[in-house]
């Protein structure tokens, strides 16, 4: 049976807290992990970037190959949004960095929350985080409630 090593990040890689991004550097990102979505309104996401409490990047040379933000009263709770790794990146602990400097910045507060879709990989990846699924609780039950403007939730 063979034991999978910790992942590694490159020591090429920069991971820090940015104060803004450029644009098309922006949606490059999002177009590589295909959050169309978001890269369909260009001048929309460069806002919700900018209207972050704060932003953290990873970036290799001149290429961003990562980021994540949050949304904070910076009291009582930060809502953690958008965290995302370049493919070509992903699974050598950048990710784990970038969370990891949002969970640092906002360690003083009680409840950091997040929502995210189902691919196991996504699952796991904030369970090793130390997230806790909301629907997997049983001692302190707990629901996520939310509303998607223009989407048909079932
Ligand atoms: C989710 C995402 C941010 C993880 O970033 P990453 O740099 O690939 O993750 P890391 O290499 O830091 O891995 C951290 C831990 O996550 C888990 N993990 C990451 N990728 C995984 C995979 N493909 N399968 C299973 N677990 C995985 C592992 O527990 C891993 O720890 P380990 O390496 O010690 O086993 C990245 O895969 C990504 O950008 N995906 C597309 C966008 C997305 O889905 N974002 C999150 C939803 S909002």
């Amino acid at each position: 049976m063979s034991t999978k090593p910790p992942a590694s990040v490159p020591s090429s890689v920069r991971i820090a807290p940015a104060e803004d991004v450029d644009q098309d550097a922006l949606c490059a990102l999002y177009d590589a992990v295909g959050w169309s979505t978001y890269t369909h309104e260009p001048t929309q996401l460069l806002a919700a970037i900018r209207g972050s409490d704060f932003l953290v990047t990873a970036v290799e040379g001149d290429l961003l190959i990562g980021l994540a933000r949050a949304i904070s009263d910076d009291s009582s709770i930060a809502y953690v949004q958008d965290i995302l790794v370049r493919p070509t990146h992903q699974g050598q602990g950048v990710g784990r960095l970038l969370l990891t400097a949002v969970l640092d910045r906002y360690k003083h507060v009680r409840q950091k929350v997040l929502l995210t879709d189902d691919r196991p990989e996504q699952l796991q990846f904030y369970a090793s985080m130390g997230f806790k699924n909301t629907r997997d609780l049983t001692k302190t039950p707990l629901n996520a409630f939310v509303i998607i403007e223009g989407a048909s939730l079932g």
